[in-house]
C-alpha cells in the first residue's frame, strides 16, 4: 500500500509534480533536456536584441512585417467545414496554388530572421508546418471544464526545439482575443499567484499583470516558446484570424529528407515526421536526441 503511495508521488511523468517542484506543465524529462540545452547548447550572447528578448522571456515580437503577403492573398482564404455552425475554431484553407506562393514568400521573408535563430540554437532550423484559422466568441471563457481552442493556459508538451511564429491574419485588438503568453520571467509568479495546479484547476483571477497580450496589426508575427511558456488563446468578442508557423529546430544531416518537405504540403500536418526531434515520447529517445543535437554543429 505504501510502495503504491510513493509509486503515485514519484510519477516522473505526472505534469502536476512538475508544476509543484518547477513552476511547468512538461513532463520532468523535457524540463531537464531544456535545462541543460540551454546551459550547454544555446548561444544567447549574439549581439541581437530579438534573440536576446526570446532567450529570457520566450516570447518576442519580430520586426518583420508579412502585411503585403497577407494583403495580396486575404481575399482567396476561404473557411473550410464552414457548416459546422458548432465549432469554435475553423481552419482558414487556400487553393494549392496559392499555397505555394505564399510559402514561398513568407520563407524568402522570414529567412534573415530564421538564420539569427540557428545561430542561437546552433543548428538548423526549418518551417515544418502552416496552419491558418479562424476563433470564434464562446461564452466558456470562465468555465475551466470547458475548452474550445486551447483557451486554457497551458504549455505544449514538446521540446523546446519546436517553436511557433504566430502571424496576425487581422489588426488585433484586446477584444479580438489575442494569444496571451506568460513571459518566462513571470512564470513562478504566475503558478503562485493564480494557484495553477493544471490546465483545469486554476484561479483565474490571479495577478493579470503577468499576462501578456499578443495585440497588433495585421501582417505582425511574433515568435514565442510554446514548450517553455504558458501561453492561451484569448476568447475574441466576434473572431480572430491567425497563422500559425511551426519552426523546427533539428539537425539537416540526419534528418533523412524531411527538410526537402514540399511546400504545398507545410498545410498539412506533419507532426508525425518531426516528432523524434520535437516529441520524444521515451526517456531513452530524449537522451539520445539531447546527444545528437550535443555533437551537432550547423552547417557539417
Ligand atoms: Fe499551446
Amino acid at each position: 500500500m505504501l510502495g503504491l503511495k510513493l509509486y503515485k508521488y514519484f510519477d516522473l511523468n505526472s505534469k502536476s509534480l512538475s508544476v509543484k517542484l518547477f513552476n511547468q506543465r512538461l513532463p520532468l524529462i523535457y524540463i531537464i533536456f531544456n535545462f541543460l540545452y540551454r546551459i550547454i547548447k544555446v548561444n544567447p550572447k549574439i549581439n541581437d536584441e530579438e534573440i536576446l528578448k526570446f532567450h529570457n522571456s520566450g516570447f518576442v515580437k519580430i520586426n518583420i512585417s508579412l502585411k503585403d503577403e497577407i494583403y495580396e492573398f486575404k481575399d482567396k482564404f476561404f473557411l473550410k467545414n464552414e457548416d459546422k455552425k458548432d465549432k469554435k475554431r475553423i481552419l482558414l484553407e487556400l487553393e494549392d496554388k496559392d499555397k505555394k506562393i505564399l510559402i514561398t514568400k513568407i520563407k524568402k521573408k522570414l529567412s534573415p530572421f530564421l538564420n539569427k535563430l540557428e545561430n542561437y540554437f546552433n543548428c538548423d532550423c526549418i518551417i515544418s508546418d502552416v496552419e491558418m484559422w479562424r476563433n470564434y466568441n464562446h461564452g466558456d471563457k470562465y468555465d475551466l471544464s470547458k475548452e474550445h481552442f486551447n483557451n486554457h493556459f497551458h504549455q505544449d508538451s514538446y521540446l523546446m526545439t519546436y517553436n511557433k511564429i504566430f502571424v496576425n491574419l487581422m489588426d488585433i485588438n484586446e477584444e479580438d482575443g489575442p494569444l496571451e503568453v506568460i513571459p518566462r520571467e513571470n512564470r513562478s509568479s504566475f503558478v503562485k499567484s493564480f494557484n495553477y495546479k493544471d490546465r483545469h484547476k486554476y484561479d483565474l483571477f490571479g495577478d493579470q499583470s503577468l499576462i501578456k497580450k499578443n495585440t497588433g496589426k495585421l501582417g505582425n508575427c511574433c515568435l514565442f516558446s510554446s514548450s517553455q511558456i504558458f501561453h492561451r488563446a484569448g476568447v475574441p468578442k466576434n473572431h480572430r484570424d491567425n497563422m500559425q508557423i511551426i519552426l523546427i529546430i533539428f539537425p539537416k544531416k540526419y534528418s533523412e529528407g524531411l527538410d526537402k518537405i514540399d511546400d504545398i504540403k507545410l498545410f498539412d500536418d506533419n507532426f508525425k515526421s518531426y516528432q523524434k526531434f520535437t516529441k520524444p515520447y521515451s526517456i531513452l529517445k530524449v537522451i539520445s536526441l539531447f546527444f545528437t543535437l550535443l555533437k551537432y554543429k550547423k552547417n557539417t
